[in-house]
């Protein structure tokens, strides 16, 4: 009989039809005359109720009712997986409408309850980190992860809608997009036989691409090639950084949107990141009731009203040097920081989500920060000190965008380039952009889990990615 997935199942009138659901057991409950079995596939964090009556000896059996022994459900246990044919009744229990009366119920796959390890409910995060294969099937994991699938639509929607080409760039590079230094190496040399040269230094000229190759930590520099040819394109893809922070909001391996627009100048971008960004967190409101209700119940009984409160609210716009104004007052008036906040400092998380959550209570533009915390192609401003970088900061993430004018004049361009002393010898590809049609151009790069910790409630970075990758982690 054709499967029946469980949310269209619970969507239909309990007329006696006969269905069929196919998923793993949630929990088995029950007494000697009926067994309830709650099932659920994936399609929805709701469960449908299977009632299985059991045959009792010496009882009268009721001739169109089907009844199943204790063995044939002893193999029925939580986190089997079954096939279930039966008829579709109005259900007398609370939370549900509809349940199935089986007829027939067959074991695809058991699960020993002396080794399943998601015997029973509320496991703490960090046990479930530790099976993150199986840690989909609890509740909390379906809802994230039906979740993270919506906000990947939502992107690709928006920039769709909006007339961006999707451009794919490189996971592998010999280009270092960010110059922080962050890379992970891209080899198939032999470690321990590394050739070198007359200085010690090794030589890579037989290697796979006889050069120095990295992950990419940023699709940028390639997005503003896209861009000065396709007028607006974005990027969404894994990014790698090797930066050794074991924060709850800092992955090795994560994902970023980038967008990258010809002839856009700061006030655009700005409009751009916020009216983005809304739109994702509208289009979970819209089509994740379910799975957010669940995570604001169990978790964070704010996330909602939170959700709601960004789409409905103007982001505050802020430079730098007013940020940094406004923490000085704080810190005159008895805040206590971790960190500095002078003049030049880069803003720690704690100075950002004071802005955010304590100060403003919105979302924060900030811009125009000191060059020398910046990369090398923000557009600097006239006064020669700051950039036109455009971060967004977030209740709760603190930065969620980075993003910037970029500096389209050769030879500002150059001279920032030689300043830093970065060797370009790899980039003259880049270069090229500003050499033949220059034109003005800006863009930004979404931390994806950032957006999913924001819309989820979650504590964790490691909690909204199926196989997160941290310093000393790379399980699964
Ligand atoms: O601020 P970042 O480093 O900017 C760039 O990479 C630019 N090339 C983007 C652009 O203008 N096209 O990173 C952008 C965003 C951050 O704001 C943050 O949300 C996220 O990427 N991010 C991380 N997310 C998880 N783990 C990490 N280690 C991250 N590093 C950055
Ligand atoms: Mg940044």
């Amino acid at each position: 009989m054709q499967r029946t997935e469980i949310k269209a199942a619970l969507g239909l009138a309990g007329d006696d039809r006969e269905i069929n659901v196919r998923g793993w057991v949630r929990s088995r409950r029950g007494n000697k005359n009926v067994s309830f079995i709650a099932l659920n596939d994936g399609s929805t964090i709701k469960n449908i109720q299977i009632v299985a009556n059991m045959a009792v000896e010496g009882e009268a059996q009721e001739s169109n009712t089907t009844y199943f022994t204790d063995d044939d459900l002893r193999l029925v246990t939580t986190g089997s997986c079954l096939n279930v044919t039966g008829r579709l009744v109005e259900s007398m229990g609370k939370g549900q409408t509809v349940e199935i009366q089986a007829t027939e119920i067959e074991v695809y796959g058991t699960a020993d309850p002396m080794t399943y390890p998601l015997q029973k409910k509320g496991h703490s995060m960090e046990y479930l980190r530790e099976i993150a294969h199986l840690r989909p099937r609890t509740n909390t994991f379906g809802a994230v992860l039906r979740i993270r699938h919506n906000m990947a639509m939502a992107i690709h929607t928006y920039f769709h809608e909006h007339g961006y080409f999707y451009f794919h760039t490189p996971l592998i590079t010999a280009s270092d997009a960010e110059g922080a230094g962050q890379m992970f190496q891209v080899t198939t040399k032999n470690l321990y036989r590394l050739k070198k040269d007359d200085d010690g230094h090794i030589d890579y000229s037989d290697d796979f691409f006889g050069k120095m190759t990295s992950l990419t930590v940023s699709g940028q520099l390639e997005g503003e090639l896209g861009a000065m040819a396709l007028g607006k394109i974005y990027t969404f893809g894994p990014t790698f950084r090797a930066e050794n922070s074991n924060t709850p909001r800092h992955l090795a391996e994560f994902w970023m949107i980038e967008p990258e627009v010809a002839f856009i100048q700061k006030d655009e971008l700005m409009d751009l990141e916020e009216d983005f960004l809304k739109y994702c967190v509208r289009w979970a409101l819209d089509n994740c009731a379910d799975d957010l209700q669940f995570l604001n119940d169990m978790f964070d009984k704010g996330l909602i009203e939170r959700l709601k409160s960004v789409v409905d609210t103007d982001f505050v716009r802020l430079t730098y040097t007013e940020g940094i104004d406004i923490l000085q007052e704080a810190v005159k008036h008895g805040k206590k920081f971790e960190f500095p906040c002078n003049w030049g400092d880069d803003l720690a998380s704690e100075h950002e989500r004071y802005l955010v959550e304590e100060h403003f209570k919105k979302p924060v533009i900030m811009t125009d920060y000191p060059k020398e915390i910046k990369a090398f192609y923000m557009k600097i401003n006239d006064d020669q000190k700051t950039v036109q970088g455009t971060d967004v900061l977030f209740p709760s993430i603190g930065e969620i965008i980075g993003g910037s004018v970029r500096e389209e004049s050769y030879d500002k361009l150059m001279s920032e380039i030689e300043r830093r002393g970065i060797p370009m010898k790899d980039m003259w590809w880049y270069l090229d952009t500003r050499r033949y049609g220059s034109a003005p151009h800006a863009g930004f790069g979404l931390g994806f889990e950032r957006l999913m910790l924001f819309v989820t409630g979650m504590q964790n970075i490691r909690d909204v990615i199926p196989f997160p990758r941290t310093p000393k982690s790379a399980e699964f």
